[in-house]
């Protein structure tokens, strides 16, 4: 079965697994995502979200409200919210899924703090109209989420560095990974420091025993997600046993895992620094494979694609469809899992629906919880792969056609 996602893991990082540990394993890892990132200091988070919470405490961030979309990832207001702030969430672009640039003007009031600006999916955010918006309103300090985005870019410019810090989440699930963990860069030397003293404050080092649970836990997310194995481990998670580790969230709660101040093991360290020494060959096969994708769905069924942005690091290649269910069982059926990555609406959900700062109404964000699929993306730029899954949602797509036409059937 091919997988909705996989971490692209070679044996480089495996073997990183079986070495012993080195004092500066997690500073090497800083030094070569700072590098690759463009910027000058790095700091290492058990989570993107811990990164953002001590980030907003940082810069002295409190009581204040805090733009961000309402079509991003819960853990983010639940971050904003655990650091003292209120999130105010805006309505998405139908073009790019991003946050629409009218709704934030419209948002931004004189108790915005900040904005978080989010390249969602890794379709980079528009840095010319944040320039205009930075011009407008000068006091608004600009944070990006760049846990989709990693270094993508418009026009050229790096979203990472437009603005005054930026997170990054390296889960499995991300473009890059430490096993877990975040990251947060920043070239503003005082803003670092002030962050690596709130890490030292707050956050436990791990134990041996940490150490040997995540080494054993990114082995067995390499065996699980080889073609062969995934089979059985979606059978696992569609019987509801592997829950603990893939539900993130509870729609009614704002919370944090309970490991959300446990510090990264060395371990992470050496792999994260081998993900960022081939950053470019993971960035140039989604490319490909999204290019594929972009060619190959055009006019097929009711999908709607995301738009060919240059300098995006598709994170996720997302259609919109109104069959989302259907499509995903008769992939299913057909060897190939899709995904459903945010399928809420934030102001809508139940711990934020009757917040303040879910004041403006956001139908885009709501139809694109009910709509988005995600197709493998992660598949090693693997043009076969593609091409089956093509295939599969081409032959879905005519079914569907047959049905709404029944003269179709007849020819
Ligand atoms: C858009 C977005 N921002 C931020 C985060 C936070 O990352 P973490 O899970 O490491 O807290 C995520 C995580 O999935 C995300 O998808």
């Amino acid at each position: 079965m091919i997988p909705r996602l996989k971490p692209d893991l070679t044996l480089k990082e495996i073997l990183a697994l079986f070495k012993s540990n080195r004092k500066d394993d997690i500073e090497q890892y800083e030094l070569a995502f700072a590098s690759l990132m463009g910027q000058s200091h790095a700091i290492n988070f058990p989570y993107g979200r811990t990164g953002l919470i001590f980030l907003l405490k940082a810069l002295g961030i409190l009581n204040q409200e805090i733009i961000c979309p309402a079509y991003t990832c819960v853990v983010v207001p639940h971050a904003i919210v655990k650091s003292g702030n209120e999130p105010v969430f805006v309505d998405s672009s139908d073009y790019d899924f991003n946050a629409d640039w009218d709704q934030i003007e419209q948002a931004t009031t004189d108790k915005t703090a900040a904005l978080i600006v989010t390249s969602i999916f890794g379709h980079p955010a528009n840095l010319d109209k944040l320039a205009e918006y930075k011009k407008r309103h000068p006091s608004v300090i600009i944070l990006q989420d760049c846990a989709h985005s990693y270094a993508a870019s418009w026009n050229g410019m790096s979203v990472q560095r437009a603005g005054v810090a930026a997170i990054f989440g390296s889960n499995i699930s991300k473009i890059i990974t430490s096993i877990n963990g975040g990251m947060v860069t920043t070239d503003d030397a005082e803003l670092a420091k002030k962050l690596i003293q709130l890490r030292q404050e707050h956050v436990t080092p791990p134990t041996l025993l940490n150490d040997i649970k995540r080494r054993v836990y990114l082995f067995a997310v390499w065996i699980a997600f080889s073609e062969t194995v995934y089979g059985f481990v979606n059978a696992m998670e569609r019987a509801g046993f592997l829950n603990k580790l893939t539900r993130y969230y509870d729609e009614n709660l704002i919370n944090m895992p309970n490991d959300f101040l446990l510090g990264a093991t060395a371990t992470q360290g050496r792999v994260g620094k081998i993900q960022c020494q081939r950053y470019n060959k993971i960035i140039a096969d989604r490319r490909k494979i999204a290019i594929y994708y972009h060619d190959h769905l055009q006019g097929i069924g009711d999908f709607i694609l995301p738009p060919m942005i240059t300098g995006a690091t598709y994170s996720h290649y997302v259609i919109r469809t109104a069959h989302r269910n259907e499509l995903m069982s008769y992939a299913l059926n057909h060897g190939i899992q899709l995904g459903q990555l945010i399928e809420y609406c934030i102001p809508e959900m139940a711990a934020y629906k009757h917040r303040p700062g879910s004041r403006i109404p956001c139908p885009v964000a709501s139809s694109m919880a009910r709509e988005t699929i995600n197709l493998p993306i992660s598949i090693g730029g693997s043009i076969k792969k593609a091409a089956k899954i093509v295939k599969v949602l081409k032959s879905y797509a005519s079914i569907q056609d047959e049905k709404s036409n029944p003269c179709l059937q007849a020819q």
